[in-house]
């Protein structure tokens, strides 16, 4: 029998090959998930970021030479192996390779990744981040977590969004000076960007609906499952839009997220065993004195004007099965931007977008102050620097009509539809207080 020889090229992703029909020969490239042996047939799982297939090897039928690299071949081994597809009910996905070559590409040292390691320390498999994305839970909600943003570009483009880049090294703070990273910027003070809000609406004039994708950077100082100090963020600006039209936006955003993990994340959520209930439009809306009266119900008070505390937010998210709205926050718990209502101009445009279960809060938007004098009134009443807003202010002076957006974190929306305890899994390589490496 003449051996097939070892291709330099594959001629199929592990996905093309799960799809291929019965008797079909591939050559496929990947690595090793696991490996097995039925009664003197070697069995290994290969992975190659596509998928997962079985692949079968029989000494009598593969060169020797094959045979003892598959059987020295360790897990996370990269490696070349030829055969046909074969039909077997028994195999994940229904198909099996019959191996007719193999060949090592690059081997692997013992796989230090292990279940009682893990157990060990609870840093450790954030410690080993850098080999430990590559298991199934943690790829599993990173490839969501990229369909949430395939997601969120698919809705903007469609609605006639133009994407825009902003600076990520800026002179102000746009959420409040507290949660700053500075920086020395040749001799003068910067700061890491909290959020480009500032520079959409700078951009709304000039496009009318804007979206943006980047990192912002927060020095969240406190522990918590929910806080990165530095994430991603999908934000959305639209001129001649108010309040209610910003609601809708988010509603169909959330949507089309969801709809969008569902459809091609099936597998993903399986390994993750995890099922959300679907957010239909429109989502449930409670107001901020109604949160307050619910928290307080429970035992949890707070001063009306305060932001809602962590833990009035969990339990009265632990409530609800999809998202929700809290409305009309008091202007005290939010940034100076916030335009307020006509009846009261202590509660503010804007809402927070809350998953259920417990997750949180999702997403932060409101309606902006268009008005010149009362945002010049409101930058000196909160004592903010005037001079360095003045470009921001400019904008009310030629042609600023009613706006409004919003930001909605990446890794947040991810961690509520995959059901995790902390939004570090949502980060390929995380960065929170006591995390800077790998
Ligand atoms: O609520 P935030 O601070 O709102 C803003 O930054 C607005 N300027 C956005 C806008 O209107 N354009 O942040 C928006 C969202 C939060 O709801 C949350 O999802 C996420 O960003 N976020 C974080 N995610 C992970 N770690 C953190 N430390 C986060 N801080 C905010
Ligand atoms: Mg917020």
């Amino acid at each position: 029998m003449s051996a097939t020889p070892i291709p330099k090229q594959r001629t199929h992703t592990i996905k093309e090959a799960l799809m291929a029909p019965q008797s079909t020969g591939v050559a496929l490239m990947g690595w090793i998930e696991t490996k097995s042996s039925v009664g003197g047939i070697k069995f290994a799982t290969l992975r190659d970021g596509s998928g997962y297939i079985q692949i079968a090897c029989k000494k009598d039928r593969v060169p020797p030479k094959a045979f003892d690299e598959f059987e020295k071949a360790s897990k996370e081994t990269a490696v070349v192996v030829t055969g046909t597809v074969r039909e077997d009910k028994r195999a994940p996905g229904g198909k099996e390779i019959s191996v007719s070559n193999f060949a090592i590409l690059a081997l692997s040292e013992k796989w230090p990744i292990t279940k009682s390691a893990a157990r060990a320390s609870s840093s450790f498999l954030y410690d080993m981040r850098h080999l430990a994305i590559r298991g199934r839970k943690a790829s599993s909600v990173l490839r969501i977590r990229a369909h949430v943003i395939y997601a969120s570009f698919d809705y903007f483009v469609k609605n006639g969004f133009t994407l825009i880049s902003a600076p990520t090294i800026v002179q102000n703070a746009v959420e409040g000076g507290s949660t700053l990273f500075a920086l020395d910027y040749f001799g003068h003070k910067a700061y890491l960007s909290q959020s480009a809000q500032l520079y959409e609406e700078a951009a709304i004039a000039a496009f009318g609906k804007v979206f943006i994708f980047q990192p912002a950077f927060r020095a969240e100082k406190s522990k918590t499952s929910k806080h990165l100090t530095e994430f991603w963020m999908i934000e959305a600006e639209q001129a001649f839009a108010n309040q209610e039209d910003n609601i809708r936006l988010q509603e169909g955003l959330v949507k089309a997220m969801a709809e969008r993990v569902l459809k091609d994340c099936s597998e993903e959520l399986q390994v993750l065993g995890r099922r959300f209930k679907f957010p239909e439009i429109p989502f449930p809306r409670i107001s901020y004195d109604e949160a307050r009266e619910i928290s307080s119900k429970s035992g949890l008070n707070f001063e009306w004007g305060d932001d809602l505390p962590t833990e009035a937010e969990r339990l009265i998210s632990k409530q609800f099965e999809v998202p929700f709205f809290i409305t009309g926050y008091p202007l005290s718990s939010r940034s100076f931007y916030h335009m307020t209502e006509d009846f009261n101009d202590k509660v503010t445009r804007s809402a927070d977008l809350i998953a259920p279960e417990g997750y949180g809060e999702i997403a932060t938007g409101g309606q902006r102050i268009h008005d010149y004098n009362t945002l010049m009134n409101r930058i000196k009443n909160q004592e903010l620097p005037t001079e360095s807003f003045d470009w921001y202010l400019d904008l009310r002076k030629y042609g600023m009509p009613e706006h409004a957006g919003f930001g909605i974190g990446a890794e947040r929306v991810t961690r509520w539809m995959c059901g995790l305890k902390h939004i570090r899994a949502t980060s390929l390589f995380p960065r929170t207080i006591s995390r800077l490496k790998p």
